[in-house]
This record gives structure tokens, sequence and C-alpha cells, in this order.
């Protein structure tokens, strides 16, 4: 098909859309009890789903994987490449909730053999999958000197970081986006098993305010997460009509096993209570803030969002390097 009667398809799709469902029309819709639509909920009932990086005792992941089973999710398969928590969390969260099948596995999230592998076994065990939570990172290394040396958080500098590093950035927190999206896409329009009757899922993948902005990361750690953003809006279009959404989730400066270091720093030098304080609501966040995006946004309560990047940061990203109230 050329590019002009693709625009021409496109262009009478809509115009026949506006012709069915007028302005007025939705609006009487949304204000008549009687053609409501069906309430959505942030509920998981029914669902399969996949984290990939929870294995860290105060990471995303883990607290993901808790609000999950909390929202009624059938299964979920708890995965990292490291494995000493994973067996605990999947004991805790069954004990805490026995309906939920809980599944440890070591995956290696840049392993295209490991995501393929662990895609096919829900689909073998439950016949669907409907939520993929792409969550693990690499972080440089040189983080760790440059907040010890020089008490920011900002990661190494370009002249630190050679093209290795650059690489295993963009490996790691790239690859393992995209394998995410080639896969589960692939795996959430299957149908005809576990109940599933239409395609659909959300693939949700954790980006970060550094992919957005400079100033949250080094150079290489802040492009592979705009890299995860991007992915997050052509994943959107590469499901077209399959009922698969594809967003980011954007966390600011979050306590958790990958920023200890910045935080340990900080309380060593009695400095803590200034950390997170260059965004509006003052203070930093805790998993859990951002695993409830992250439940909200694998739910079909978030049914029409779709190729976004959701800040959860306490207003960082929306605000002005400046003190709040102070303009000098
Ligand atoms: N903590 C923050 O302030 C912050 C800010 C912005 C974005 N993020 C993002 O949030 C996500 C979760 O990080 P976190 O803060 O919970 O850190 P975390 O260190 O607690 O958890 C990250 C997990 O990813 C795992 N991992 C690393 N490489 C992996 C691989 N190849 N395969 C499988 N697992 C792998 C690690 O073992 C670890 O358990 C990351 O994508 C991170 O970039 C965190």
């Amino acid at each position: 098909m050329s590019n002009s009667s693709a625009a021409s398809d496109r262009l009478s799709l809509l115009s026949a859309h506006l012709a069915v469902v007028a302005p007025s029309q939705l609006h009487r819709q949304q204000t008549n009890a009687a053609a409501a639509p069906t309430p959505v909920t942030t509920s998981l009932a029914g669902k399969v789903c996949i984290i990939t990086g929870a294995g860290s005792v105060h990471g995303i992941g883990r607290a993901s994987a808790w609000a999950f089973a909390q929202n009624g999710a059938v299964a979920i398969y708890i995965t990292d490449f490291r494995v000493d928590h994973l067996e605990s969390l999947a004991q805790e969260i069954t004990a805490a909730y026995p309906g939920v099948k809980v599944i440890a596995r070591r995956v290696d999230a840049t392993s295209d053999e490991d995501v393929k592998g662990v895609i096919d076994d829900a689909i073998e065990k439950f016949g669907r999958l409907d939520v993929f939570f792409a969550n693990a990172v690499w972080i440089d290394i040189l983080l760790v000197v440059c907040v010890q040396t020089a008490g920011v958080a900002t990661g190494a500098h370009i002249k630190d970081t050679d093209g290795q590093q650059f690489m295993e950035s963009m490996r790691i927190n790239g690859l393992s986006t995209f394998l995410a999206i080639k896969h589960a896409g692939a795996a959430m329009q299957i149908t005809g098993k576990g109940g599933k009757e239409k395609t659909g899922g959300s693939i949700v993948a954790t980006a970060s305010v550094a992919g957005v902005r400079s100033g949250a990361g080094s150079l290489d750690y802040s492009a592979s997460k705009a890299a995860v953003i991007n992915m997050a809006q052509c994943g959107s279009t590469q499901y077209a009509k399959a009922n698969i959404r594809v967003n980011a989730i954007c966390p600011g400066l979050i306590e958790t096993d990958m920023t200890k270091i910045t935080f340990d720093y900080a309380k060593a030098r009695g400095t803590a209570h200034k950390i997170g304080q260059l965004n509006p609501l003052a203070r930093y966040g805790v998993a859990s803030e951002v695993a409830s995006v992250a439940l909200f946004l694998a739910s079909d309560a978030s049914s029409y969002v779709n190729g976004q990047a959701w800040a959860v940061d306490g207003g960082l990203s929306a605000s002005l390097p400046v003190a709040p109230g102070r303009f000098f």
C-alpha cells in the first residue's frame, strides 16, 4: 500500500468514526448511567504477569510483585539474574495471598533465550500472558566512585566512560526492553487458551527521569533510558489494533538497592534529610510509590494509556532547577 493510500485510509476511518460517535454523543454516553461503560479497575484478576529485576530486597520489581499479588493476579513470575532472594519472596507472597501462583525463576533480561523461555512457560502453564513489567537495570559501577568522590549522584563523567561501558548500558537497559516488547507482544496475541478470547496485554518498562533530561544519571545510563522511552512509543505502534499497550515509567530518586550507595553516603555525611529536596514534594520516593503506577499501567484502569512515559518523581521533571521559594 502506498503512503498516500494509507493516509487516505486513515482519514476515511477517522471520519467514519467521527460520524458514528460525535462529541455530543460521547458526552451523552458518559452522563447516561445506563450506557456507562463497564467500570475498569486496577484489579489484575485473571491476569498472568511477568516481572524482571524482582530479585533485590528493596527494589521496584519486588514492590510491584506485592502490588500485583494484592490486586488479584492469577500468576506472577518473579524473575532476576540474581536468585538469592527470589524463592523467599515467592514463599512470602504465597503465604499472604494463597490464591496467587508465584513462580521464581532465573531470567537474564538481556538473553533472548531466557526472556522467550519464561514467556513460553507462562503460555504452556497458564495459556496466556497479560502483563510484562520490564524492570531490570544495569548501572555503571563508576556511579559509585562518583558518589564517593564528588558527593553527587549524577553518575560517571563521559571522560571516565569508555565505549564498552556505554554499550553495556545500552545492552542491558535497552536490549532488555526490546526483548520484552518483542516476545511479550507476540505472546499477548495468543488466544483460545487460559480463558483469553481476545488479544491484549500491557507491557510496562521502567525508564527514568534520566531518560527525559540530563542531570539524573551518567550519559550512557540516560541514553539507555531515553531508548526505553522511545521503545514504549514505537512499541505501542507495533501492536496497533491488538489491544497491546506499551508504556514507560520514569522514576525520580527512589530508595532501592540501586540507589543504596547514594543514601548510605548521605547518611554518613549527615545530609540524608536533603535527599530529594530539589523536587516540589521535597522528598525522595519509595519503591511502593512506583509499584502503584506499575499496577495502574498493568491493569485495565489504564486501558486508554498507550505509548506514554509516566514520571513518578515528585514533580522533578516538571520543574526548573530552583530551590522552592528561592529565586536568588
Ligand atoms: N531507584 C531509582 O532511583 C530509580 C530511578 C529511575 C529509574 N529506576 C529504574 O527502576 C528499575 C528498577 O531499579 P531499582 O531501583 O528497583 O533497582 P534494584 O537494584 O533494586 O533492582 C534492579 C534489579 O535488576 C536486576 N538486574 C540487573 N541486570 C539484570 C539482568 N540482565 N537480568 C535480570 N535482572 C537484572 C538486579 O539484579 C536487581 O535485582 C530500573 O530499571 C532502574 O533503572 C530506578
